[in-house]
């Protein structure tokens, strides 16, 4: 049951009183979305509304909810210590949490910057990458080269490496030092080539660019190894290698943003897993505490680590309140545990497959133009004609269109202009996607009747 009188919480009377991400409130509070309960793979609005969560909030609830282990580690936590002095000392709690990410992570990738945020990875990323750099003897190392259409975060640096222009323009300029490259879109090539026949061209050509930028100026590269933002944006298996043989070349850090892609979500324990590439620093967060407490890490390699742990002054001179926070670390650990035991990497592979099974079914309803991405995170780009990959012309919004569809009719998902996506909890069956998929079709129908 919702808890008596949450409904008043959806009216315009207290809804005034907040700023919610994305959203003009004025457009908000005509529909309010106010969730007050979750267990499993489901959700309850205010109303008593349920719905199936087929984006685990935002790629975050990989155990789901309610989950009896989360809830007594974080319990048993707040009781024993909920909040250690960040400047003097830390914690039992996050001291194991680091040892575990170390075993748990491929390589060498052993010591953990813990922050609280995706945004406070990646943050924390850059300025290690150009710290590192520093106390390595190449000082003039401060670029950051990322892609166009990829997210990082919404604070100065991350908003400054993300490469989707409308979430920046308001808040430009942007920091100096950034610079952008064209993702692996294979859909729709910017370079108008086609994969094989390319030989993953948008990956070489970034020789190129080092060069002429001069190799001595760049710091890092940061990707997402499947890109959100973008509409789960998947490269070819050699794309990450051939990325990170340019950055051994040039001295470059190769930073991977698995701050969706970790903890199981694409079928492996992190991306790195998928695409069998070996990142120099890797920023986690979402999946890592299953959202029961805000945690996120920038993970570094021995040779990045080293550099760190030595005389007074190279240390990394970088701290948040909340990092290493107790009750967030013990999240942590018992989020890693259930991903772990269960194997819902595992599970992730056999129901995305089962999933995309079930999507490319739909596309007798005419508009589906690509399926793609790994285990449970996948995308769907959405066409006016599947045959010669014609959008919808922009006001159609067909993607939005659908996507709040569904939620109307009791399914959480991504959606954007042309295209939509899931990410469920790690936890979800076959017969939960077939469920999902139920609600998707009838919703992509009903949108289509309409127009
Ligand atoms: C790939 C990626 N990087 C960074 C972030 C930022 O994380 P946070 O919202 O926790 O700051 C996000 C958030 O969605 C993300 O998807």
């Amino acid at each position: 049951m919702t808890p008596a009188g949450d409904a008043r919480f959806a009216t315009e009377e207290y809804l005034r009183h907040i700023m919610l991400d994305y959203r003009q409130m004025t457009e908000f509070v005509k529909e309010p979305f106010v969730v007050a309960r979750a267990d499993g793979i489901r959700f309850w609005d205010v109303h008593g509304k349920e719905y199936l969560d087929g984006l685990a909030g935002v790629y975050v609830v990989n155990v789901g909810y309610n989950n009896p282990r989360m809830l007594e580690a974080v319990r048993r936590q707040l009781e024993t210590l909920p909040f250690n002095p960040p400047m003097h000392a830390t914690n039992p709690r996050a001291v194991e949490l680091a040892a575990r990410l170390a075993e748990i992570t491929p390589g060498d990738l052993n010591t953990a910057r813990l922050v609280s945020s995706g945004s406070e990875a990646t943050e924390a990323a850059f300025k290690m990458a150009r710290q590192y750099h520093r106390q390595t003897g190449n000082p003039g190392k401060y670029k950051i080269l990322s892609r166009y259409l990829s997210y990082h975060g919404a604070t100065g640096s991350a908003m400054s490496a993300g490469g989707v222009g409308y979430r920046k323009t308001m808040y430009e300029p942007a920091a100096v030092g950034f610079l952008h490259t064209y993702p692996p879109y294979c859909y729709r090539c910017p370079y108008e080539k086609t994969y094989p026949d390319c030989e993953v061209f948008c990956a070489r050509t970034l020789r190129t660019l080092i060069e002429w930028e001069d190799p001595r100026s760049i710091a890092a590269i940061i990707v997402e190894p499947i890109s959100n933002t973008g509409g789960i944006i998947t490269p070819p298996m050699e794309y990450l290698k051939i990325l990170r043989q340019l950055c051994d070349e040039y001295t470059i850090l190769l930073i991977f943003d698995e701050i969706i892609t970790g903890f199981g979500r694409t079928g492996h324990l992190f991306a790195a897993n998928t695409f069998d590439v070996l990142p120099d620093i890797l920023c986690c967060g979402k999946g890592m505490s299953s959202g029961y407490a805000p945690l996120a890490a920038a993970l570094v390699r021995d040779h990045v680590a080293a550099t760190f742990w030595g005389a007074p002054g190279t240390e990394f001179a970088h701290g948040h309140t909340y990092a290493g926070n107790p009750v967030a670390c013990a999240a942590g650990l018992a989020s890693i545990g259930e991903i772990v035991e269960r194997r819902l990497d595992e599970n992730a592979r056999r129901v995305g497959a089962h999933l995309v099974k079930r999507l490319e079914e739909l596309r007798s309803l005419g508009i589906i133009g690509d399926i793609r991405g790994k285990g449970l995170m996948i995308g769907v780009e959405l066409v006016q004609d599947p045959a010669t990959k014609r959008p919808f012309p922009p006001e159609a919004k067909i993607g939005l269109r659908i996507g709040k569809q569904a939620l109307r009719n009791g399914l959480l998902l991504r959606f954007d202009p042309h295209w939509i996506a899931f990410g469920p909890p790690l936890i979800v069956t076959e017969q939960d996607v077939d469920d999902m998929l139920a609600i998707l079709e009838r919703s992509i129908q009903e949108v289509l009747r309409e127009m």
